[in-house]
């Protein structure tokens, strides 16, 4: 007789399609139905922001807190496209449309502490059996927004249910002040370094790291890369500290979302055995931008937050060489106004040659997917990336610096272009190599068919945190 799903509530200030800033939302609304084909159950809680309240079907009262933090709070469970989901409804801290973290003024709001220690209190209580006919067999919660939950379950009680808390980028460390402990509801006992304190502050993230059963990150080499100083951003100690109980799972992507035989987004569709479609996607890309609509151009793509993370500032200093090889160049992107200014005024400067949109577009992206030859991801540091998996999906040929995930995902000269210094001269050295292989046709067709070869699903991936929440249930 096949088993009952292991019922899991993950935690997530973010969730593909309803709220995304980044991976981080791919994760948590890829991950569940991966997880559903290895016998788990995931019920996901999100906070209630109007774009989860208006997407959520059939939503029911479950619980009632009569004051969260200032003010009344529900949580309603119900679904959203396929997603079992437990919205937090409550207004004075979610009822904000646009970005989940940042106010009109482009800043954090200033009430963030509170907004995600909610999320956090709710979901210990949850995985305590708050919800009545709803007993998770283990929490897993996602980056600071829900590091604090590893916190409240450690000071809820005896006997807690375990966790999982998967850091996605340890640059993101939620750090508040100490004088918010009494009104976060934790105990002062818990102040201390090998509790949630951080450098004299309440850290969220901190909290996750230190007290969760178990700490993934999202790919082997980064997992290794946070345990050394260089690395570790102040948490390399903790890290190495917690040995075994802390591991490396690669990501996956949503292989139906992101799918080149069924893509609706795409002016065509393609497949490694009927590759004609790529074609012309890129010459609508080419269209879409006012390039030249040359098939023989080589043509470079960037779909990407525009942060330091990224490197993309050494691609805006070597644009001269990237026009001077006679390629071209589209870019995708939002965030640091300075780099953004340095793109649109790129493209101001060569019209023909470089195409830029500032903004968050889905449907562009999965375009520049389709219709590059090239995609450009030169991190300083890249705890996973979904990108280069996208443009592997895509046949779209991935360089990129030798850090993270993209150090696991990407095969230099086999699957893409993969370049170790991460400086200008670096990323000047991989584009022209690239162009390189662009001159010789048929070289550069076999990197995209292999590419588009790779497992980028989230099968296995899904198998091992199936393994590792069995593994914690078990011994327990
Ligand atoms: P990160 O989470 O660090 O930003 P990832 O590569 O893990 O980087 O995930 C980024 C996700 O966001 C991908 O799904 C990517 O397609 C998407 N993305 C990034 N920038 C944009 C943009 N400007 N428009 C549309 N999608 C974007
Ligand atoms: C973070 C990381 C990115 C990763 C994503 C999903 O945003 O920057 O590398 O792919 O989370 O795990």
């Amino acid at each position: 007789m096949a088993q009952r799903p292991i019922p899991v509530l993950s935690v997530t200030s973010e969730i593909f399609p309803l709220v995304k800033t980044g991976g981080l939302a791919d994760v948590a609304g890829a991950l569940p139905g991966a997880l559903a084909d290895e016998g788990v159950a995931v019920t996901t809680l999100v906070p209630g922001y109007p774009a989860v309240l208006a997407a959520l079907g059939g939503a029911r009262p479950v619980l009632a807190i009569a004051d969260l933090f200032g003010g009344p709070a529900r949580l309603l469970r119900g679904t959203a496209s396929g997603l079992d989901l437990l919205a937090l409804d409550c207004p004075h801290l979610y009822a904000r449309d646009g970005n989940p973290y940042l106010g009109p003024d482009g800043r954090d709001w200033p009430d963030n502490a509170l907004r995600f220690a909610a999320l956090s209190a709710i979901a210990a209580s949850v995985g305590r059996g708050a919800v009545k006919g709803y007993q998770p067999k283990l929490v897993h919660a996602h980056d600071w927004q829900a590091g604090l939950t590893a916190a409240y379950l450690h000071h809820g009680g005896p006997k807690p249910p375990p966790s999982v808390f998967t850091v996605h980028n340890l640059a993101f460390q939620g750090q508040f002040p100490a004088s918010l402990l009494p009104v976060l509801g934790l105990p002062a006992s818990g102040f201390r370094f090998d509790g949630f304190e951080h450098h004299g502050a309440i850290g969220y993230l901190k909290a996750g790291l230190q007290l969760a059963s178990h700490v993934t990150t999202v790919s082997p080499t980064y997992a290794d890369e946070i345990r050394t100083e260089a690395g570790g951003m102040g948490f390399d100690g903790l890290l190495r500290y917690r040995g075994t109980t802390m591991s490396g799972i690669l990501n996956g992507i949503d292989t139906t979302v992101w799918n080149p035989e069924t893509d609706p987004l795409i002016a065509a569709r393609f497949s490694v055995a009927a590759p004609a479609g790529r074609k012309a996607c890129k010459a609508a890309l080419q269209q879409r931008f006012g390039l030249a609509t040359d098939r023989k151009t080589l043509l470079f793509g960037v779909v990407s937050r525009l942060s330091w993370q990224k490197g993309l500032d050494l691609l805006a200093d070597v644009l001269d060489d990237v026009l001077a090889l006679g390629a071209q160049l589209v870019l995708l992107g939002a965030g640091e106004p300075a780099l953004e200014q340095r793109f649109r005024q790129a493209a101001a400067s060569h019209p023909g040659q470089i195409g830029v949109q500032i903004g968050y577009d889905e449907a562009l992206a999965h375009q520049i997917q389709a219709g590059v030859d090239a995609l450009i991801v030169p991190s300083r540091f890249e705890p996973c990336g979904l990108t280069q998996l996208c443009a592997l999906r895509y046949g779209s040929v991935p360089v990129v610096s030798r850090v993270g995930g993209l150090a696991d995902t990407v095969e230099d000269g086999i699957t893409g272009v993969v370049f170790d210094e991460l400086t200008a001269d670096g990323l000047r050295g991989a584009v022209a190599r690239t162009a390189a292989l662009f001159a010789t046709p048929r070289r550069f067709a076999a990197l995209g068919s292999a590419g588009m070869g790779r497992d980028v699903s989230w099968r296995s991936p899904a198998r091992q945190y199936a393994d590792l929440y069995r593994a914690l249930i078990a011994t327990h």
